[in-house]
Parts: C-alpha cells; sequence; structure tokens
C-alpha cells in the first residue's frame, strides 16, 4: 500500500466510529426519555493513529495486506458505564443487534491483566455505506466502568512517560490503585438500587417538568394570559412542594385541561 492511501483507507473507519458513536448516544437517549437508568454514561470513540497503526504492526510483525484483517482497532469505540453491572447490560445489547456482529471477546473483568487494568472488549464487524457500496470492517468496543476509566486513563499515561519501562515501585503502586479501584466498584454495586432509584426519581421530575411546561407555552396559544398565569403560579407552587406526587397529579390535571381546549379549538 502507498503511502497517499492512508487517507482513503481510514476514511470508512472515520465514518464507523462516528455512526458507532450516534448509535449508542441513541441508547442513552432512549432509556432517559423512559426514566430509566441507562447502563451507558458516557460515549467516546477515535481511528487509530497512522503511527500507532504502524507501531502495531511492526510489533506483531503484521504486512500491510494484512492490516486491515489483522489490526482489530482501527477504529475503537469506549463506552463508560457507572457500575460493573451495566457491563453485562451493555454486551447484551450489542449482541441483540443486527448492525453489530461480535467477533471475539476478551474478558479482562474476571482476568485482570498483570498490570491491574480491568475493561470488557469485543470485536464487532459492522457494515458502512460509502461512495463505493458497502464495506465491511472491524471496530473494538472498550467497555468499563467510570472507576476502570479512570485507573486506565492514569495508567496510560504513566506507560507513555516511562515508554515501557516503568519502574517497578511504580508498577505495584498501580496494582494496589487497580485493587482499590475494584473495591470501589463492589461498594458501588451494592448501594446500585438504591443509586439508580434516586437518579431515576430526578429524570421523572425533570421529564415531566419540561412537559409541563410545553404544555403551558401551548395553551398560551388558545386561552387568555390571565387563565395562564393563573396555571403557571399553581404550577410553580406544586413544583416548591418538592412533592413528585403532587407533580405528576398536577401534570394529568393539565393534561386534561388542555385536552378541553384542544376540542374545542376542533369545534
Ligand atoms: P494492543 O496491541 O495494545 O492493542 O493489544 P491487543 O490488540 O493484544 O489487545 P488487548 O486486549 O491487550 O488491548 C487492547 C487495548 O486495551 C489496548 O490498545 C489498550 O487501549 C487497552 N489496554 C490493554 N491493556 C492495557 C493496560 O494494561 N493499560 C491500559 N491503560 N490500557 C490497556
Ligand atoms: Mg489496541
Amino acid at each position: 500500500m502507498e503511502i497517499q492511501l492512508w487517507r482513503t483507507v481510514l476514511l470508512p473507519y472515520e465514518q464507523a466510529v462516528d455512526e458507532l458513536i450516534i448509535k449508542f448516544r441513541h441508547i442513552v437517549k432512549d432509556y432517559r426519555s423512559r426514566n430509566m437508568h441507562s447502563p451507558i454514561e458516557q460515549v467516546s470513540g477515535r481511528v487509530k493513529s497512522i503511527s500507532s497503526i504502524l507501531e502495531k504492526m511492526h510489533r506483531k510483525g503484521i504486512s500491510m495486506e494484512k492490516m486491515e484483517e489483522e489490526v482489530e482497532d482501527i477504529a475503537g469505540i469506549r463506552v463508560i458505564c457507572q457500575f460493573e453491572e451495566d457491563i453485562d447490560i451493555v454486551v447484551g445489547l450489542v449482541k441483540n443487534r443486527s448492525d453489530m456482529q461480535i467477533k471475539s471477546e476478551k474478558d479482562y473483568l474476571s482476568h485482570m491483566k498483570e498490570s491491574g487494568y480491568r475493561s470488557y472488549h469485543v470485536i464487532i464487524y459492522y457494515t458502512v455505506e460509502t461512495t463505493y457500496g458497502p464495506k465491511k470492517l472491524q471496530a473494538e468496543l472498550q467497555i468499563r466502568t467510570m472507576a476502570m476509566d479512570f485507573w486506565a486513563t492514569i495508567e496510560h499515561s504513566l506507560q507513555y512517560k516511562y515508554k515501557g519501562d516503568m519502574p517497578p515501585h511504580v508498577a505495584e503502586r498501580l496494582i494496589r490503585a487497580a485493587d482499590a479501584i475494584n473495591a470501589l466498584d463492589q461498594e458501588m454495586s451494592s448501594v446500585r438500587g438504591e443509586i439508580i432509584n434516586a437518579q431515576n426519581s430526578s429524570q421523572l421530575q425533570s421529564n415531566i417538568v419540561r412537559e409541563i411546561l410545553l404544555c403551558i407555552e401551548n395553551l398560551y396559544k388558545v386561552t387568555s394570559e390571565r387563565e395562564v398565569r393563573k396555571i403557571q403560579d399553581e404550577f410553580l407552587r406544586v413544583f416548591a412542594t418538592n412533592d413528585m406526587a403532587h407533580l405528576e397529579r398536577f401534570h394529568r390535571e393539565l393534561d386534561i385541561i388542555a385536552e378541553g381546549y384542544r376540542i374545542q379549538s376542533l369545534k
């Protein structure tokens, strides 16, 4: 492969990363719009730099012809979860999709790497539609908790600093930090149910408030300003009570009022 062709070769990978990020972000949106805890907290992605691709090919003795087949992480997606339990849910979601086909999995959760690294890796096949037709390529999904991500980020910078020659006392510290991260994830898991309940009700509240305000805004078009102001004052009063049941009741009543106006305006 000539050097000028890199850009063309990498373009579909860029498209794949963009598309995959959007797809995972929509999963988050979907959960949140249903007032549910999203197993995905955050998604990011990158196309491997040419220099990292060359370094990996050199390290693993991969030829130019075999590059796309054997460098499985040219497209890389990182999925960050709040809880360790969420990782399994994300893997399940990926397995159920028809646009992502799993090639292989690496479980560094139950088998922590020697460095202390923990994550769940999945290599998928993913097809992008390009100007020249469909192209099936591979992408690496790294699925981990926020705590695991914190550790991996710090360790990665240290690896970079010491360029593969990490002093033993630093490596030891990192292993100890990895154990602490693991303990933190276990602690968080033990209160997962409670945290999720709290998150769900705050999500529910913000969705209800949004709907109420949209409804009040629409009422402006069909009724008098005085009437709307009365409803708005009532909303502010209910909101100040900080009582979800009260807010939900107000929402239902407002729906009925709005429906009444809609029927009137259709007459
Ligand atoms: P690479 O050649 O490094 O890509 O490894 P691999 O293709 O043999 O696969 P592996 O599952 O070991 O690693 C894939 C990716 O996981 C790496 O590119 C890193 O992003 C991440 N990773 C693996 N091990 C470590 C580690 O010890 N520390 C950190 N920070 N990241 C790691
Ligand atoms: Mg890699």
